[in-house]
């Protein structure tokens, strides 16, 4: 079974980030998406709640599963689930050089786990930074998040004040 891990932040995850997983499902069997717990990016979702709407995307899918990842090397990560492939996005000219240098020292780490890339399609303009800062603006985010998301950032955004 081929396997791939798509980590990230996913705060939240983004229509951009389902286009990657559906487009990853066509190159492998099983997708690990990874949740970055990094409590130094100051989240706007907690990590279980970051799981919980993965999860809800891809509830009737059982080669998507959602996991957290903690700290540590992501490469570490990979070996810890016994998979050898990292997948990943590219958007735009500008994610290239530090999607570059990521899967660089990734292989330097462990050449025994390969970088993945996979282009983005109609949403290489969406990421959760983005996505944030409209919602806090009171912005249209209709179909660049999940119905789902949508509605858990404007839930969020009205209890922040
Ligand atoms: O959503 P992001 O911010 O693009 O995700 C970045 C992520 C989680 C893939 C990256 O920060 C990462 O791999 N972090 C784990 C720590 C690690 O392995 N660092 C060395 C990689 S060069």
């Amino acid at each position: 079974m081929a396997a791939a891990i798509y980590a990230g932040s996913f705060d939240p995850i983004t229509n951009g980030h389902l286009a990657i997983i559906r487009s990853g499902l066509i190159a492998f069997d099983r997708i690990i998406v990874a949740v970055l717990t990094n409590p130094a990016k100051s989240p706007l979702f907690t990590v279980e709640e970051r799981i919980e709407m993965i999860e809800d995307e891809f509830a009737e899918d059982p080669r998507v599963e959602a996991d957290c990842f903690d700290g540590g090397l992501l490469v570490e990560y990979a070996r810890s689930k016994g998979v050898s492939v990292v997948l990943r996005g590219l958007r735009a000219v500008g994610d290239f050089d530090s999607e570059l240098q990521m899967a660089t020292m990734n292989r330097n780490l462990a050449p025994d786990v390969v970088t993945v890339f996979i282009m983005a399609n109609d949403y290489f303009f969406v990421s959760s930074t983005l996505i944030k800062e409209v919602a806090g603006l009171g912005g249209d985010l209709t179909g660049v998040v999940p119905e789902r998301v949508h509605h858990r950032l404007t839930t969020k955004m009205a209890n922040r004040g």
